[in-house]
């Protein structure tokens, strides 16, 4: 028996009737195929030939608090008797609504979705007709969700993406109309100069920039100081709305996410994921008089918007993660940096070009001489041959990361796990 032999062949069987065998793109791996998990229970996965991996990448980012936990599957289970969709208000997300106002500092009003990508496009729509302006401003290498207008130069190939400090805007799927260039502009993240020119040079069109606070599609590349601050003041200056995409960094950088964590204040920001502990909601939260613009005619609608089961499981994760002051935040950054430690020693004892860089709560491990990683451009030049195979290894002796060298890492780590990980990626790291 092979180690994959059972996910191989679910996965030939599930080609025949689900498109490419997967349901979205990013679940296609070839390590050899997608695997075939049956189970997950806190940091840890099980797939259908018995294999067990310390999990980081937790449905690429939801199980921030492990799978399965406790209090939110009780949660989801009570909601389940009061029924499900109701189409109106009810008093759960009321209450929900009022405990994110709380803890997101840029909320002043928050709206309730269902999946990141949806979250990004209310926030594009209200920023446009806040401003009355019709351009956004993204930068490369940052992903907010797969819809036409804002799928662009997320992961471009460098021979096409056009000279750095004037990156091309690039579709990334067959199928996209090719004019959301008109509406686009793609910059180098960490480079405030250009950022500068750019907006000097078209503020009248510009409605909106958009960014993750930390890169974490390309490379987990942390702002570089002084940059989230000078975005806004600039926006200040030039009446632009500043949107934070805190779909990844959203509670788990900080229990307020990056803009609390960094001390910059968005206008509005967008979280999913972590938010609620691998249940489909997301949330717009943002400055009141831009919000409010659902009242002036932005159309934001959604059948499954704010949902009981998604409530209650997004207002348990949430308490579970403000429990004690946010202490859950500071013992991930321990293990987090305990990890990130050890893998830059076994960088250095074999003399490998492994750089691992991030937060404690998230970090990427890339092959690179030239660290540290300040753009889409350093990630795309680092060696991808090598990064694979090293997180292939890892998969093979049990510790799951994703292809892309994120780790998402989850709250509910042992020491003894974490000596198995850098254990592994020894033995993994000697093999290259
Ligand atoms: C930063 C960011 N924004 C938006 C999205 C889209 O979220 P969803 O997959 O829930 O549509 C993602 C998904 O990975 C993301 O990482």
């Amino acid at each position: 028996m092979g180690r994959y032999d059972t996910s191989i062949a679910r996965f030939e069987e599930a080609k025949k009737v689900l498109a490419g065998g997967v349901s979205s793109n990013f679940r296609y791996h070839t390590m050899p195929v997608p695997l075939a998990i049956e189970r997950g229970e806190g940091a840890y996965l099980w797939d259908a030939d018995g294999n067990r991996y310390i999990d980081f990448v937790l449905g690429n980012g939801p199980a921030f608090l492990g799978h399965s936990p406790e209090p939110v599957l009780k949660a989801v289970r009570e909601s389940l008797d009061q029924g499900q969709a109701f189409t109106t208000v009810h008093k759960a997300e009321i209450d929900l609504a009022h405990r994110l106002t709380e803890l997101i500092p840029c909320a002043e009003r928050v709206r309730f979705d269902v999946s990141g990508t949806q979250v990004d496009q209310i926030a594009m729509r209200l920023a446009r007709a806040h401003t009355g302006r019709t351009k956004v401003v993204k930068f490369e290498g940052h992903y907010h969700g797969w819809a036409d207008n804002i799928f662009a130069s997320v992961a471009p190939a460098l021979n096409e993406a056009g000279p750095h400090d004037a990156p091309q805007v690039l579709n990334q799927s067959t199928g996209q109309p090719e004019n959301i260039r008109d509406n686009l502009v793609v910059q180098p993240y960490n480079n405030l100069a250009v950022l500068t020119d750019t907006v000097n040079s078209q503020a009248e069109e510009i409605a909106a920039i958009v960014l993750e606070p930390v890169a974490c599609n390309s490379g987990v590349i942390a702002p570089e100081p002084g940059f989230l601050e000078s975005m806004r003041k600039l926006c200040d200056a030039n009446g632009i709305v500043l949107i934070f995409d805190e779909v990844i960094t959203g509670f788990r950088v900080a229990l307020g996410g990056a803009q609390a964590r960094y001390g910059v204040t968005p206008d509005v920001a967008v979280f999913a994921k972590a938010v609620a502990a691998g249940f489909p909601l997301a949330a717009i939260a943002g400055k009141a008089d831009i919000m409010e613009g659902v009242m002036a005619g932005v159309v934001h609608g959604g059948t499954y918007n704010g949902i009981t089961s998604s409530v209650a499981a997004c207002r348990a994760s949430v308490e579970m993660l403000a429990a004690d002051n946010g202490a859950i935040y500071d013992k991930v950054e321990k293990d987090g940096q305990a990890l990130i430690s050890g893998l830059q020693e076994i960088a250095t004892r074999r003399g490998l070009p492994l750089h691992t860089q991030g937060l404690g709560q998230i970090f990427s491990t890339t092959f690179t001489e030239n660290p540290p990683l300040l753009n889409y451009r350093d990630y795309k030049a680092t060696d991808d041959p090598m990064r694979l195979a090293f997180i292939q290894g890892l998969q093979n002796r049990g510790i799951r990361v994703t292809a892309r060298g994120t780790w998402f890492m989850p709250a509910v780590l042992t020491d003894q796990d974490i000596t198995d990980v850098l254990e592994a990626a020894d033995a993994s790291a000697s093999d290259i």
